[in-house]
């Protein structure tokens, strides 16, 4: 097949570990007959340096004609880097969340994968691990607490202020749509998480995510209450295969979800519209303090181009293939120095990628 996917190699540590997954997606293509044409897009401060500002139009139309966007990462040190002495609608991360509206990528995807070989950077304890996790968070990203209304009011010398949790069904509908698509291609469970004892916005949350439920009857639902959801991510991980769920939550779970692999530079991410169509990159940042120094690991970025394959491109068998053969090079002991364990063999950004286009 041939497709055509828009390369974002951002800012720090971006170019370098997207420069790894082109490598093992080239390394596809040779494999299975595949053709992927490349169009590289300047975002964040490499389009400051370039255009003057963190996004152009003519990025949005490259992007918008692909089939799907790979990205690093974007930003600098804030302390040091002149892209942070512009008014905050001018630099980097407003590159960033101008494409994701862009391209309206109202679905966010996370997962959270314990390799077996990692599980010595997993922060709980061994009998909560158990036989490890693999979940994926999606997380509505266009909607609730972050794009209602907001103001603050001073009343009566008081300053009061005010943010509003709007959701409507439709977009409800097609987040949860999403999630129940997800769960067909893994092991078919989803957990809706919300706050229905509280929240009107998570009554209607609810309910339209059971008449959802109806078209996929393969698919077991069960309703999560938040608090209670944040407690079960640190207390037995292994129940949660999808987990859905609203704008603010999904921001706080994800992160806690993240935190509890142990490894930032594994995990991947993924943005979607209502289409095929989605950005992928890596969940950490552009990690300036190791910029250019060829050690960054490049795992996540890898892993978001499988994501890429699987939910862009329906290349399931190719998706696979790029996750066995991380988890291949693990078992044979390759690390890059954030994973670096006693015993183990310590590679380089180019090594890791080289390692992993082989098998
Ligand atoms: P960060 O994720 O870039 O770095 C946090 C720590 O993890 C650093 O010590 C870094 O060296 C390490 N790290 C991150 N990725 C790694 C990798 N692949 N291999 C080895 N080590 C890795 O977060 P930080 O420092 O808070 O932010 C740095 C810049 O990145 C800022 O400008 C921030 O705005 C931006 N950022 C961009 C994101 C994006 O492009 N979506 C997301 C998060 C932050
Ligand atoms: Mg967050």
């Amino acid at each position: 097949m041939n497709y055509k996917i828009a390369l974002i190699p951002g800012d720090g540590i971006g170019p370098e570990i997207v420069a790894e997954a082109k490598k093992v997606l080239d390394k596809v293509c040779e494999t299975y007959g595949h053709s992927f044409s490349y169009e590289e897009v300047l975002l964040g401060g490499a389009s400051i340096d370039v255009h003057g500002v963190p996004l152009t139009e003519e990025a949005v139309e490259t992007a918008k004609a692909s089939d799907a966007v790979l990205m690093g990462s974007i930003g600098g040190d804030a302390k040091t880097s002149p892209w942070y002495k512009l008014e905050p609608s001018k630099r980097p991360e407003a590159g960033l969340l101008a494409i994701r509206k862009a391209l309206n990528l109202f679905a966010n995807l996370r997962p959270a994968y314990l390799y077996d070989e990692l599980k010595g950077a997993c922060p709980l304890k061994e009998e909560v691990i158990g036989d490890g996790f693999d979940m994926i968070i999606v997380r509505e990203l266009t909607g609730g607490l972050y794009f209602g209304e907001r103001k603050t009011v001073e009343e009566n010398g008081v300053t009061t202020a005010v943010d509003t949790l709007t959701y409507n069904e439709n977009e409800i509908r097609r987040i949860a749509v999403k999630a129940f698509d997800i769960a067909m291609k893994r092991s078919k469970k989803v957990t809706s998480v919300d706050k229905a004892n509280v929240l009107d916005s998570s009554r209607l949350w609810r309910k339209v995510v059971e008449e959802v439920a109806k078209d996929y009857p393969e698919v077991t639902l069960e309703h999560m209450l938040v608090d209670n959801c944040a407690m079960q991510l640190v207390h037995n991980p292994g129940q949660f295969d999808v987990i859905l769920t609203e704008n603010m939550f999904g921001d706080i779970l994800s992160d806690e979800a993240s935190m509890v692999t142990g490894s930032i530079g594994m995990l991947s991410s993924a943005s979607l519209n209502e289409t095929k169509f989605g950005l992928y990159e890596p969940s950490h940042g552009s990690a300036p303090d190791i910029a250019g120094k060829g050690i960054a690991n490049p795992l996540a970025t890898i892993l978001s181009a499988a994501m890429m394959l699987r939910y862009s491109l329906d290349l399931d068998k190719e998706a696979d293939a790029v996750e066995a053969a991380v988890q291949k090079v693990l078992t044979e002991g390759y690390r890059t120095v954030d994973i670096m364990a006693d015993g183990m063999k310590q590679v380089g950004t180019k090594e890791m990628g080289d390692l992993i286009a082989e098998r």
